[in-house]
């Protein structure tokens, strides 16, 4: 374990170097280059042991995500659930929301909303839609199914793209930090709320840096403000470069991830006609977090 949180306090204060300096050199050296290195095999995710748990917690700090295997667990929702449990996380945003939303699968539900088709999902955070006051902090997939064909995701650590914003453009990463950037636009009726709304990085009461973007333009309503305006296209510009910090991978049957809301895409997929053979994937969304000084 690095233990930055605890050694770093002030890495995402813009207004110290010190801590941010030579936090960026470790997590620079420690970050995965590829998915094997994300990947975590475990005898049964719904009683894991503790070295499996040691190897979580450690990839939670250096990429805030890892990729894990089922081993012997169901392949269910249940399962998903209980290895929130086993990593401290256990707030989930279920009872708010429609009882299928949380099985990704071509079902057409919620108007056909993009999770729920075979279309290319562009780079975004899960729940953009909360504010930056009570915002999803963590999602997890599980894979029963996978695609025919296509359907693989890549992921970027959202502490990676503020090392390549603070070093590249530190004036857009400081508006994106303190400004109300966007609201929740509802697509349906084009409404905008002014209740949830905020910033697009911000740092919870841990000290843990959150973050929130979607290419997405019927549900975010960003500012014309110039200076959010200008940042959110360097913001833009460099996600869609997918810098050498982008992992790819494909999750089949029995993997999963673990992860705290890191972006992410989809690509577009091939499904088969026969329901019981859609690609299925259980997904849980909850406000808490893995925190690795916290749980381990
Ligand atoms: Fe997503």
């Amino acid at each position: 374990m690095k233990h930055w949180n605890t050694k770093y306090p002030r890495r995402f204060d813009l207004g110290s170097n010190e801590d941010y300096l030579r936090w960026r050199d470790e997590k620079l050296a420690a970050y995965p280059r590829n998915v094997g290195e994300l990947v975590v095999e475990l005898g049964d995710m719904t009683a894991i042991s503790p070295a499996e748990k040691t190897k979580i917690l450690e990839l939670s700090e250096r990429a805030n995500m890892c990729v894990y295997t089922a081993g012997s667990a169901p392949l269910d929702m249940d399962s998903l659930l209980a290895l929130g449990r086993q990593l401290g996380v256990t707030q989930t945003d279920k009872s708010t929301r429609h009882t299928q939303a949380d099985e990704l699968t071509d079902s057409g539900i919620l108007n056909h909303a993009i999770p729920f088709s075979t279309r290319h999902v562009n780079w975004h955070t899960d729940a953009t839609y909360y504010g930056s006051d009570r915002t999803i902090q963590s999602l997890f997939l599980l894979c029963k199914r996978p695609a025919p064909e296509g359907g693989s995701n890549k992921v970027l650590d959202h502490e990676m793209l503020y090392i390549r914003l603070r070093d590249s453009a530190p004036g857009a990463l400081e508006v994106l930090m303190t400004k109300d950037c966007f609201n929740y636009r509802n697509p349906a009726t084009g409404e905008v709320d002014p209740g949830r709304g905020g910033k697009v990085f911000w740092t919870n009461a841990a000290g843990h840096l959150c973050h929130r973007f979607s290419f997405r333009k019927t549900d975010m309503a960003w500012s014309d403000e110039s200076d959010v305006a200008a940042a959110r296209r360097t913001l833009e510009d460099l996600i869609s470069g997918e810098a050498a910090d982008v992992i790819e991978g494909r999750l089949e049957s029995g993997m999963g991830l673990i992860s705290n809301n890191v972006l992410h895409t989809r690509e577009k997929l091939t499904d088969s006609e026969d329901p019981a053979k859609k690609r299925l994937l259980f997904r849980t969304r909850f406000y808490d977090r893995v925190d690795p000084e916290r749980v381990g």
